[in-house]
């Protein structure tokens, strides 16, 4: 069966980045000109995905309104002749087939892709969580749908890290492994600094079959209180087969402000219209007379 639907689960609070996400929602902090969660979507469509369902909270409403359409708007940039901003304000109305269902309480990532259930039915799914842009030739999510259809069994996607940041992450414990996919012994939720049984972190790109559910229904409650998409994965593993893949492409961390305000540079320096100006200013850098260097 191919997979047609993805979730974005957008409900968290965005504590890393308080108190700019008190009214705004995190996934609207743009990259340039372009809100995070746009590059997810983006990502999505690419990779052949139809239907998408974001899960949002309080605080959210924003995010509806960016993939909706915006009249008024659109009338007056098109009498002013602004036609290269009309075509990108029209272009994020029409992305995809977008739909939203509200998590009402935060009870973690777990319980929020278990709040979109009725929306999946019995199909396998996509899972993007907002935290990571990935730029790839084949988009991140595709590669692992493509693994996807050749074992029929649930992709978790993973990226090799420094082991002094593994406890920052999930991390796989795996058995074998061929071209970058492995079999996995149990997945291990931020292990202590120097614990880990690999490098090899969750990176919030999944394809999962819909027997996840059945593990995400029971409500358990996890590492900090959480109901974690992690533990119904590792169920989900002790009883059927899911997979880890390594998959290939420049990851961009933007859940936290050190990665957040890197990639805003990176992608500034990759824009032709920016970056001769960003370089120039970095040039420009006293770096003797900063202040708490
Ligand atoms: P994070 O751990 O990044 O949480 O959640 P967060 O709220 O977005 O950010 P911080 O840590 O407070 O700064 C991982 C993903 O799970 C979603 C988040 O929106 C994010 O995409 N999530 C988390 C939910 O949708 N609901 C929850 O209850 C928790």
């Amino acid at each position: 069966m191919k997979v047609k639907k993805a979730i974005i689960p957008a409900a968290g609070l965005g504590t890393r980045f308080l108190p700019a996400t008190k009214a705004m929602p995190k996934e609207m902090l743009p990259i340039l000109d372009k809100p995070t969660i746009q590059y997810i979507v983006e990502e999505a469509v690419e990779a052949g995905i139809e239907d998408i369902i974001i899960v949002t909270g309080k605080h959210k409403r924003a995010i509806e309104d960016h993939f909706d359409n915006q009249k008024e708007l659109e009338m007056n940039l098109e009498e002013k002749g602004k036609s290269d901003l009309l075509q990108s304000v029209k272009y994020s109305s029409n992305l995809a087939n977008m739909f939203y269902v509200r998590q009402k309480e935060q009870k973690g990532l777990g319980h929020a892709i278990w709040t979109a259930r009725q929306f999946i039915g019995n199909e396998p799914f996509a899972v993007l969580l907002g935290d990571d842009i990935v730029q790839a030739d084949t988009p991140a999510i595709k590669q692992l749908m493509n693994q996807y259809e050749t074992t029929g069994k649930s992709i978790i996607g993973v990226q090799q890290v420094n082991e002094s940041e593994t406890h920052r992450y999930g991390i796989v414990d795996p058995l074998d492994s061929s071209e970058g996919l492995f079999s996995v012994n149990s997945f291990v939720e931020k292990p202590q600094p120097g614990t880990a049984p690999s490098n090899l972190a969750i990176m919030g790109r999944y394809v999962l079959t819909p027997q996840i559910f059945d593990y995400l229904g029971r409500q358990e409650i996890g590492a900090g209180g959480e109901i974690q998409l992690t533990d119904a994965i590792e169920h989900l593993n002790s009883n059927d087969c899911v997979y880890a893949y390594d998959f290939e492409g420049e990851r961009y961390d933007v859940g936290e402000k050190l990665g957040f305000v890197k990639t805003t540079i990176q992608f500034a320096l990759n824009d032709k219209e920016m970056s001769k100006d960003i370089i120039d200013f970095i040039k420009s850098i006293n770096f003797r007379t900063l202040k708490n260097k």
